[in-house]
């Protein structure tokens, strides 16, 4: 779901300033309404600062995040430790309250809620722990039970519902155990049973697979896929990694201590990553954006990024350009992968040949829907 999300500046009327201060909040409006209405936000933070004081120290946990997050979505926030994730997703639920800036959720100004309706409100909003969070002393179908009680359901509802989610997360045989009797993938969907069982709207997980080995991570995260796609759900999912980021999310936003530095389609962010933050961590998950660089030192000819995105990425075009077009082509950095369930690639070739043909490269690869970048002529 790409949205541009764009309030025309009052100084940009034809380079005459626009003085109608009224005017233009009118139209600020009526945009922000238009943009909700056909992309139904459901999450809107508006410039969040939270402070935290403690004596002789003050930390600036979140300076002024704004984020728009769409209904079924599965949107993901990456960045180092300390960054302000955990602070930022407790936002949207308010076990953090703001210091200041508001915090909507399908249409609500969260921040105006009275205790009881706030209370209400977080039924409607699970959420999933790094280490679980289970009642060790309580077996799986009643650690799925528990916030069916708080929501006051009668014992019999409240063991169909629990039976009902745990079969949703493949652990009908597992009810009666304990969870010390589980694997931690296996405490992890009872985790996510538990947050399923009120039948929230929004799923919020902070590392959630960041305990989990890589098999695990993997089932955890097609379970995560599934459940979105199947209740319609929107997830906002924490994570310090970029794989699970390429493997499950639509969006992204990177942050950087207390800060969104960078964020959007996670393909766009994957290929073009502008913050050094995002070209870090994508490096770290061996997505090396500059790692061309020492590499091309001494190779001949010119060079160029090629990014590629779905059908693209598939078909014979480097064979078919060197054939045509007479060049010779050599990879000095590549990667190929997929974005969920969208092929992508990007590839930094030397470029060897007539002036007259690498003027024609690009616009050959473009025209099947390849992005060419010049990055020496
Ligand atoms: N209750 C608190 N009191 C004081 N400072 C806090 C509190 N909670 C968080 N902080 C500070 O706010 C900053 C952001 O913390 P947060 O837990 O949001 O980071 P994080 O990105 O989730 O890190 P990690 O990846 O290690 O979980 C840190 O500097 C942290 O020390
Ligand atoms: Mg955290």
């Amino acid at each position: 779901m790409a949205a541009v999300f764009r309030v025309r500046c009052p100084y940009e009327n034809g380079g005459k300033p626009v003085h109608q201060r009224a005017g233009f909040l009118r139209c600020a409006v009526r945009a922000a309404l238009i943009f909700c209405a056909e992309h139904h936000v459901l999450i809107h933070l508006e410039n969040i600062h939270k402070t935290y004081t403690s004596p002789g120290r003050v930390s600036h946990a979140l300076a002024g995040v704004t984020l728009h997050i769409g209904a079924g979505e599965i949107y993901g926030i990456i960045g180092r430790s300390g960054a302000g994730k955990s602070t930022l997703i407790r936002m949207l639920n308010l076990l953090e309250q703001p210091t200041s800036g508001k915090v909507w959720v399908d249409g609500r100004d969260i921040t105006t809620l009275s205790p009881g309706r706030l209370r209400q409100f977080r039924q409607s909003v699970g959420m999933v722990f790094q280490h679980f969070n289970l009642l060790t002393s309580r077996t799986v179908l009643d650690n799925v039970r528990f916030p069916l009680r708080l929501a006051g359901m009668s014992a019999r509802q409240q063991r169909e519902r629990a039976a009902e989610v745990l079969e949703l997360v493949g652990l009908s045989e597992h009810m009666n155990k304990y969870p010390r009797q589980l694997s931690g993938g296996q405490q992890q969907r009872v985790g996510i049973a538990r947050a399923l069982a009120n039948h929230p709207k929004l799923l919020l997980c902070d590392e959630a697979t960041s305990a989990l080995d890589p098999e695990t991570t993997q089932s955890i995260l097609r379970l995560l896929q599934d459940i979105n796609t199947r209740l319609d759900l929107t997830i906002v999912l924490i994570t310090h990694s970029m794989d699970v980021i390429r493997t499950v999310c639509d969006k992204v936003a990177v942050i950087d201590a207390g800060k969104i530095v960078e964020h959007g389609d996670v393909l766009d962010v994957f290929l073009h990553p502008h913050h050094a933050v995002t070209q870090s961590l994508l490096s770290e998950s061996g997505m090396d954006a500059d790692g061309w660089e020492e590499m091309a030192e001494g190779v001949q000819g010119s060079l160029v990024r090629l990014s590629f995105r779905g059908q693209s990425t598939l078909e014979p075009l480097l064979s078919r350009v060197s054939r045509d077009l007479q060049l010779d082509l050599s990879i000095l950095q590549g990667s190929v992968g997929r974005i969920k369930q969208t092929p992508y690639g990007q590839l930094v070739l030397a470029v060897q040949g007539t002036p007259e043909a690498k003027g024609q490269l690009g616009s050959m690869v473009e025209s099947h829907g390849v992005q060419c970048e010049v990055l020496r002529s």
